[in-house]
């Protein structure tokens, strides 16, 4: 199978909108990163995802919708709260869980009895789905374990031969995949940081972020989102974490040079081994995952990272990196 490549425009999207409604994949641009798109209510559709991405079929699928009212159907209750947050953040980067109703195939719950919900910002994202009439399934546009792609390039370089058409819709402006938010006792509980963040949700409600988010969870422990507990994000550079900031950082990194060693500091002069990955949370989110690619294409050896802020999306930067580093944080001082 040939990948096309096609930048967004009505055409594009009729052409992607007939693929998907004959049970194939499309490569589709949202806000947050590229996904897989195909009819969420199609089990063989559905099936090839986990297939062209080599997903493990226990890790459930985000289903998108462009417009309220297709909410509906797919679950069987929706809390008042979410209806406050879909009109705070809806259309943008938040993924809530109901409880699923009949017509979601276990497949793309992974099994679960719910399912996730969110509706995009980005316009080609909504167009598609309004194109299909289609509640969409997708996943980010990655090969399993791999970082998520944040331009159609990146989605090329994972799925070429494996889809038959791409969305070039350019760069992602958030950068990272969207927070992922379920509801337990009154409280808005976060399993995956993102673009919406925990000081924009506490807005309406108590936040509390899982203990997956910032920890590795036990070998064989019950996780709440199965993608917790995968490694993620990785490239094939060895990826590690110095908790450490400006001088303390460059010193560490030039004293410890191993091999083609890449530093990814927020906010450096660009010279040597240092590369600036944004000065502040939103210009990390947005750099974070292609800098990681740019590493392995540059054949990188050890790509040390600047410990980033927790604040704001800088949580979701601390998540992506705690597993693309597999949990490896040193401390200058140790
Ligand atoms: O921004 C995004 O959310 C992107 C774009 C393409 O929309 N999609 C995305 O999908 O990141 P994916 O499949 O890479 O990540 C979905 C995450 C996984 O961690 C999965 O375990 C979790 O959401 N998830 C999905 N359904 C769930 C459910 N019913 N319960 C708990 N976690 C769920
Ligand atoms: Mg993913």
């Amino acid at each position: 199978m040939n990948t096309e490549i096609l930048p967004y425009s009505g055409e594009s999207i009729i052409k992607a909108a007939e693929i998907i409604k004959n049970g194939g994949i499309v490569g589709m641009p949202t806000e947050t990163v590229y996904g897989l798109a195909a009819n969420a209510l199609d089990e063989n559709a559905v099936r090839s995802i986990f297939e062209a991405k080599g997903r493990p079929q226990d890790n459930p699928l985000i289903v998108h919708i462009s417009r309220m009212e297709m909410l509906r159907p797919l679950v069987r209750e929706i809390p008042e709260i979410a209806l406050k947050l879909a009109e705070a953040y809806w259309c943008g980067p938040l993924t809530m869980i109901f409880p699923k109703s009949d017509i979601i195939p276990d497949v793309t719950s992974g099994g679960l009895d719910t399912v996730a919900v969110r509706m995009p910002e980005s316009k080609a994202a909504r167009d598609l789905i309004d194109a299909c009439g289609l509640p969409i399934a997708a996943p980010s546009a990655n090969l399993s374990g791999s970082p998520s792609p944040t331009t159609a390039k990146h989605v090329f370089d994972d799925m070429n031969g494996r889809i038959p058409l791409i969305i070039d819709g350019g760069f992602c402006s958030c950068g990272v995949e969207s927070t992922v938010i379920c509801f337990r006792d009154g409280k808005i509980h976060i399993l995956r940081p993102g673009g919406v963040t925990a000081e924009m949700l506490s807005q309406f409600a108590e936040v509390e972020v899982d203990k997956a988010v910032c920890a590795k969870p036990a070998e064989n422990e019950r996780v709440l989102s199965p993608g917790m507990k995968y490694k993620h994000y990785s490239p094939k550079a060895n990826v590690i974490i110095v908790d450490a900031h400006g001088e303390s950082f460059a010193d560490f990194c030039t004293s410890h040079k191993c091999g083609k060693t890449i530093a990814l500091g927020a906010g450096v002069e660009e010279q040597g081994i240092f590369i600036d990955y944004g000065s502040t949370p939103e210009l990390q989110a947005q750099r974070l995952f292609s800098l990681l690619r740019e590493a392995d294409e540059n054949g990188a050896d050890i790509v040390y990272v600047e410990m980033p802020t927790r604040d704001g999306v800088g949580l979701a930067v601390y998540n992506r990196l705690l597993r693309a580093a597999g949990f490896e944080v040193v401390s200058p001082d140790d």
